[in-house]
């Protein structure tokens, strides 16, 4: 093993909630300033108006290390990625990093909107300390990686969502960080874009390099890491080998009920999204949803700008990241207009929810009928399915994926006559 590359000791994080976000929009704000009045503030305390998004963390990584982060939505994962990134100071403790970094976060990835993809890679290799003639080296594989060739000499904030993802990444695997730490980079792109970016993060890994991924892809965790690290609640929960980590977090749901997911600042698919925005998703108001049983699943979203032709989907996988279920309001009903500043809850009722008991990973996305994305959240939280009144003990056993409700028929039927067992075959007969 190698030396020891991230040192972090007692590593602490408050935010003030409700504190101005610089990423606000001015309509939030203003939202913000009218409600006001109606809220009370004389009896809150300290402790209710901050939280702590990372508490007495500590752990080592060394040179090599492929460390994957897990953990559920709120969990601390980001923080501790940004304050490792020297984007945000921690509160408390401190967190030393022997080398180049280069991450790719759900924000900052330091690009320069106004810059055009070229003086974009120009610029990230000249903080991480390169020389131009390194750069210009790599240049050919990162626009080929990323695949904008035609759009390299266009400022990126003209690029799509996925384009500019691809060119981030690109950029912070090829330009060789000794370190590089990334954020559910597989939230975002399409499949092949995903299959390539593992591959990338297994060749640098391959290379020695040290790399920190978080994601809520199980399967990805488990095939890239050479160790995981469970975060819960700002906390360290669990630190070891994938193989003992991942089933225990996979394999923890509450039976107290479901988590009513907040979304409001849940890591986007894309940054030129925005005319719509998920706020919440629930499934049955956050009570315990069960096999065979009546399911309501619950989107609140906003319609910041008017929007037309408007599905909203919600996507059920398994932990290891099979997509197994779409549910799909264009499925059972017409795609919908929404008004701009219109805030609205679709809600799909299930009657016969058919999903075997477990915990399912759950994206989240508001699109037109067309395809075009209006906002997605890939991995936006946990479902937990309970085994149900008709749910047998052999099947909670021995599962499979989806159970309908069956109807079975046992019925005798007489014995047909068994060949004596020296009798002649049938063929032997003929001759
Ligand atoms: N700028 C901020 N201001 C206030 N609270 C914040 C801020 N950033 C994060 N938080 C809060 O800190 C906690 C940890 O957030 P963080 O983004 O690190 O979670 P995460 O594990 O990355 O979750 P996810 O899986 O949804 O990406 C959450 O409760 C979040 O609401
Ligand atoms: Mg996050």
């Amino acid at each position: 093993m190698g030396d020891v590359v991230i040192r972090v000791e007692k590593l602490g994080k408050k935010f003030r909630i409700g504190a101005i976000d610089k990423n606000q929009t001015l309509r939030d704000r203003i939202a913000e300033a009218a409600m006001a009045p109606f809220r009370s503030r004389s009896h809150r305390t300290e402790e209710e108006t901050t939280i702590w998004a990372l508490r007495d963390v500590s752990f080592e990584v060394r040179r090599g290390e492929v460390l994957g982060i897990i953990g559920r939505n709120g969990a601390g994962k980001s923080t501790l990625l940004k304050v490792l990134s020297r984007i945000t100071r921690p509160t408390t403790g401190f967190a030393e990093v022997h080398g180049t970094v280069a991450s790719l976060l759900e924000v900052g990835t330091g690009f320069h909107p106004e810059l055009t993809g070229r003086e974009n890679v120009f610029l990230s290799g000249a903080v991480l300390g390169m020389r131009r003639r390194e750069i210009a080296a790599k240049f050919a594989e990162i626009v080929a990686f990323a695949e904008v060739e035609r759009f390299i000499d266009t400022p990126v904030k003209r690029y799509s969502s996925g384009m500019y993802l691809r060119l981030a990444f690109a950029v912070a695997a090829f330009l060789e960080p000794q370190i590089l730490i990334v954020d559910e980079v597989l939230a975002v792109g399409d499949l092949d874009f995903q299959k390539r970016c593992l591959g990338k993060m297994d060749a640098v890994a391959r290379t020695g390099r040290t790399v920190l991924l978080v994601s809520h892809n199980m399967a990805a965790i488990r095939t890239l890491s050479s160790r995981v690290l469970w975060m819960e609640s700002g906390g360290m929960r669990m630190d070891g080998e994938p193989s003992a980590v991942v089933p225990d977090y996979a394999g923890q749901g509450s039976s107290k009920g479901q988590e009513v997911i907040d979304l409001t600042r849940a890591l986007r698919s894309g940054r030129r999204m925005g005319s719509v925005r998920l706020k919440v998703l629930s499934f049955n108001g956050g009570k315990p949803v069960h096999h065979g049983e009546r399911a309501t699943v619950e989107v609140t979203f906003e319609a910041r700008d008017e929007a037309r032709d408007v599905v909203v989907g919600v996507g059920i996988n398994t932990v290891e990241g099979v997509r197994i279920l779409s549910i799909d309001s264009d499925n059972g009903s017409a795609p919908v207009r929404v008004k701009a500043g219109a805030v609205l809850v679709a809600r799909a009722h299930i009657e016969h929810l058919d999903l075997a008991p477990g915990r399912y990973l759950v994206d989240c996305a508001v699109r037109r009928s067309d395809g075009a994305m209006l906002d997605l959240i890939v991995g936006a939280g946990t479902m937990t399915v309970e085994p149900g009144s008709g749910t047998s003990p052999l099947f909670v056993r021995y599962g499979g994926g989806w159970r309908p409700a069956l109807i079975w028929e046992l019925e005798e039927v007489p014995a047909s006559p068994r060949p004596a067992a020296n009798a002649p075959s049938s063929q032997e007969a003929v001759r």
